[in-house]
């Protein structure tokens, strides 16, 4: 018996969305998938409504008549201000604000480690760990963290604040035997944040089980997840690909990675994901 008759993705033809879309259609009724750019159904349980996350009209009815959210639409990484604004700050802003309108009352976000991203590898970071976001993208994402919480305390939004490190299909440098989420714990993450009979406001790292992590998630037992996953068995690969780098390079002394050494969005090249 699926636990929700309809629930909400957002960017929903992104890599990871169309993780979740596999990954969780046992939860639901329907799925109903929403992205501005064109997506091919996954079959009759999906609802497709394109619509741009910057217009607070087109994405009041996407929300109306669902029973969660998943919000993973945004900007994916650094892009230049305009569109960190419009996608990820306003698309926020206008998910959160039309979900209180319409009464739905819990809603899973994709964060980023990028929220903290000038955090030292070695500083021993938890859920509490407060933002240092090492760009305008990891700024996006404190301010939607923020407005989450501010959606909890006053209107009783529950959130989820997926902190996610690097989700990719396998690890493919040294830091990511540190940051890898495999497909799999994403979607389990996603599921236990979704089912857990109380989240509240919590903050959670997007990570596998892996034997090297800069981040601990010994505060959020509650949500249940255990991740299965671990990049060391990918070690071996890595490191006949990828040399050791020098600590005290910005890459590889803050948790955020060669972000940190990237300048201002609007004066550097386009990174693609
Ligand atoms: N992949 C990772 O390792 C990782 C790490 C941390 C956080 N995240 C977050 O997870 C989410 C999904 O990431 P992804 O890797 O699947 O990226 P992606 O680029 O593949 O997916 C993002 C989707 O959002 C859509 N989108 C962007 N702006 C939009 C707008 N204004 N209106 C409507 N749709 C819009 C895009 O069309 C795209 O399909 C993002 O929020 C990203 O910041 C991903």
């Amino acid at each position: 018996m699926p636990r929700f008759n309809r629930l909400l993705i957002t960017g929903a033809a992104g890599n990871l969305g169309r993780e979740l879309r596999r990954g969780l259609k046992p939860l639901a009724n329907t799925l109903r998938i929403t992205d501005r750019v064109e997506m091919e159904s996954f079959g009759e349980h999906e609802e497709i409504m394109p619509c741009e996350l910057g217009d607070f009209d087109a994405v009041m009815p996407v929300v109306e008549g669902c029973d969660a959210i998943v919000h993973f639409g945004a900007a994916p990484v650094e892009r230049p201000w305009e569109e960190v604004l419009e996608s990820s700050i306003k698309g926020g802003y206008n998910v959160y604000e039309a979900a209180r309108r319409h009464g739905v009352k819990r809603i899973v976000y994709a964060s980023s480690i990028h929220a903290v991203g000038y955090e030292r590898r070695e500083a021993g970071a938890d859920t509490d760990t407060p933002h240092n976001p090492d760009t305008l993208y990891g700024l996006s994402k404190c301010f939607v963290e923020d407005l989450a919480k501010l959606y909890f305390n006053k209107w009783g939004i529950e959130s989820a604040l997926l902190r996610i490190n690097s989700c990719f299909e396998k690890p493919a440098d040294r830091r990511h035997l540190a940051t890898w989420l495999s497909f799999g714990d994403l979607v389990h993450l996603v599921e236990r944040c979704l089912v857990s009979e109380r989240i509240g406001y919590t903050v959670v790292y997007g990570i596998s089980n892996n034997q090297e992590a800069f981040f601990s998630n010994h505060k959020v037992a509650h949500l249940g997840y255990k991740p299965k996953d671990n990049a060391e068995d990918y070690r071996a690969e890595v490191e006949a690909k990828v040399g050791v780098g020098d600590p005290f390079d910005s890459a590889i002394e803050f948790v955020g990675g060669f972000l940190c050494a990237y300048g201002h969005p609007d004066e550097e090249e386009r990174i693609e994901v």
